[in-house]
């Protein structure tokens, strides 16, 4: 059952003006019926995402994202369908209707008010005689009463069921605990606090709620820390420790730490733009996320071990998202909480300035590769660079590196650069030739980018497409389709789409992609946008219509029967008296 009735969700794309609201993330500019901009979901130069709003879709031809206002908000916010159409609500004046989602929407509340309570109990245990070790232990490593109240931190005493015991005297049920993750289930079917004898960091979210904790053992016992598992409410790739209060920082930048302590530690030494991941790597989410706050990220995090490992994915990812990123290197062996302690916040200002942007950092570590004082080294160096600098874009960042590598290897300047062009044409030349490659081979064009919606049967999904291309721009010609069926369809998700394009039709509606922002994943939204910003030929429609059908039912049944020519023969037979008396009917 869908959350919102159709007819909510179809007034709200109506009072939304998707070209408003692109403009208000991305500047637009029209061209030729449609407005083009950089688009927000992967970093570019050149404008290859446009708008268009006679389909109040868009679509970048770059990353192949697209979609309706509903999509377009839920992947720049960082927003769940729900919160994507309470987002647009809001902005268009209306009131969200009540729905089946109500007690979903009620348990959340119920889970945050839990949490809530949860945090205020383990918080106040710090002035409790059963909370003293955990007040020490902060005392230990040098937090003041100040940083503890900020961050609301806590401890959880050393008992088997001391919040269950406050939480349920409160009114909560076991189920709720177990919901929330606070609660754990024994094998004897009991339930037992999840976190005992803890301090605690509770995590919040961008709205103020306290979405989970996480726990630090007070001694060297094992596992050092534990955290909320994925829950209602969290769900650790999708969050940062911190970001409630860093996304609020004057200081341009985010700080992104791998610990609960490091991030703590930072924002009490006046690195208030300092945040944490929870014990995961760096994700795409993460990164959108940070994106929507800044422009860079400083990583800080572990560079020798499996920590550098960790950091150069990390670059990888927060790059892609159009982020600048730059590397914090602390003394071997040291975290940034170590480092501020015993070196102060100015040293640490000190190496935060002097953090290498991507390129000084892996031109680092090709340089730490290579033994320079030998020749052979210093040319596989040189080679090694030069790949590097060849793929940056801006030729003022090529020439400024070539100098770098050139210093490190006692080489003039010009033989860098000499090789950088080198390894630039032979780059050129290669994309050229996948390029072509590609050309010949229009199956591997016309396939869906997203490798699990690939269609078994191309020629078939080709006219599937153009059936949904064409009954987008022109719903009269549903009449003359009615012989078809979703199930004819080669494509599973191109049958679902017919189908209830074809229900939206004959309901009176017109079809618009943010109906299906609830049930498509974002990779089969981009996927339809993909298909239906495409040109469909403005004359005779009605053939083109007519051919794809043939091709369809066609196909389907050689699937059906690929034995049985005849039965093809009796089905087309079929389809053309159904379709012949669709017409009458008109
Ligand atoms: P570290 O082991 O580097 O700890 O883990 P830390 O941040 O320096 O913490 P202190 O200074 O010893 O208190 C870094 C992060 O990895 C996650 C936690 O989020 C932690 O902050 N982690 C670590 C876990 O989730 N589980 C563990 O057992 C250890
Ligand atoms: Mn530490």
């Amino acid at each position: 059952m869908p959350l919102f009735p159709d007819s909510f969700i179809q007034e709200l794309t109506e009072r939304t003006d998707l070209v408003e609201l692109v403009s208000g993330y991305v500047p637009l500019t029209l061209k030729s019926g449609s407005y083009w901009g950089c688009c927000p979901f992967h970093s570019e130069k050149t404008a290859s995402f446009h708008v268009l709003p006679d389909r109040q879709i868009y679509h970048c031809f770059g990353c192949k994202k697209g979609g309706g206002a509903i999509n377009f908000i839920m992947e720049i916010e960082n927003l769940g369908f729900q919160d994507a159409v309470r987002f647009l609500a809001q902005r268009a004046g209306l009131t969200v209707p009540e729905t089946g989602d109500a007690t979903m929407q009620q348990s959340r509340q119920r889970l945050l008010e839990l949490n809530r309570d949860a945090a205020r109990f383990f918080h106040e245990t710090l002035r409790a005689p059963e909370g003293a070790a955990g007040a020490e232990y902060f005392r230990r490593r040098g937090l003041t009463a100040a940083t503890i109240r900020h961050f609301g931190l806590g401890v959880a005493p050393d008992a088997w069921d001391s919040l269950l015991k406050a939480m349920t005297a409160k009114g909560y049920t076991k189920q709720e605990l177990l919901d929330a993750g606070l609660a754990v289930r024994s094998k004897n079917g009991g339930l037992y606090d999840r976190f005992r004898n803890r301090v605690i960091f509770p995590i919040i979210d961008l709205r103020g709620g306290v979405i989970a904790f996480g726990g630090r053992v007070l001694d060297s016992s094992l596992p050092k820390y534990i955290n909320t598992p994925d829950t209602l409410l969290f769900n650790k790739k999708r969050n940062l420790f911190a970001l409630n209060f860093a996304r609020k920082s004057k200081q341009g930048r985010l700080i992104l730490t791998e610990g609960y302590m490091d991030t703590v530690s930072l924002h009490q030494a006046g690195f208030d733009c300092a945040v944490a991941m929870l014990g995961t790597g760096c994700t795409e989410y993460h990164a959108q996320l940070m994106a929507r706050y800044t422009k860079e990220v400083v990583i800080s995090g572990d560079t020798d071990g499996p920590g550098l490992a960790a950091v150069q994915r990390a670059i990888g990812v927060l790059e892609k998202t159009g982020l600048s990123v730059r590397v914090l290197r602390l003394p071997e062996g040291k975290d940034p909480d170590e480092f501020i302690r015993s070196n102060g916040p100015a040293a640490f200002q000190r190496l935060l300035d002097r953090a290498e942007n991507h390129i000084e950092y892996r031109l680092l570590q090709i340089r730490g590769r290579h033994d320079l004082t030998l020749d052979e080294d210093r040319v596989a160096f040189l080679q090694e660079a030069a790949e590097l600098i060849a793929s940056l874009p801006s030729p003022v960042e090529r020439e400024i590196y070539s100098a770098r590598a050139a210093e490190a290897a006692s080489v003039s300047p010009a033989a860098v650069e000499n090789e950088v062009a080198r390894t630039r044409k032979r780059m050129a030349k290669a994309e050229q030739q996948r390029r072509q490659r590609r050309d010949l081979n229009p199956a591997s064009v016309l396939q869906p980018k997203d490798r699990s919606l690939r269609y078994d049967n191309l020629r078939s999904a080709r006219a599937e497409e153009g059936v949904l291309r064409l009954l987008a721009m022109d719903p009269h010609l549903l009449e003359e389709a009615a012989g078809l069926r979703g199930d004819q369809f080669s494509s599973p998700l191109l049958g679902r789409i017919y189908e209830r394009m074809a229900a939206d039709i004959r309901a009176g509606r017109p079809f618009l992609p943010d109906l299906l922002a609830e049930e498509l994943s974002s990779e089969e939204m981009d996927h339809l946008t993909t298909l239906l910003q495409q040109p469909e030929q403005p004359e005779n429609r009605s053939q083109a219509l007519e051919d794809c059908i043939e091709i369809i039912t066609t196909e389907a049944c050689k699937r059906a029967a690929p034995e049985d020519p005849d039965l093809l023969l009796r089905m087309q037979q079929r389809y053309r008296e159904k379709k012949s008396y669709g017409g009458e009917r008109k």
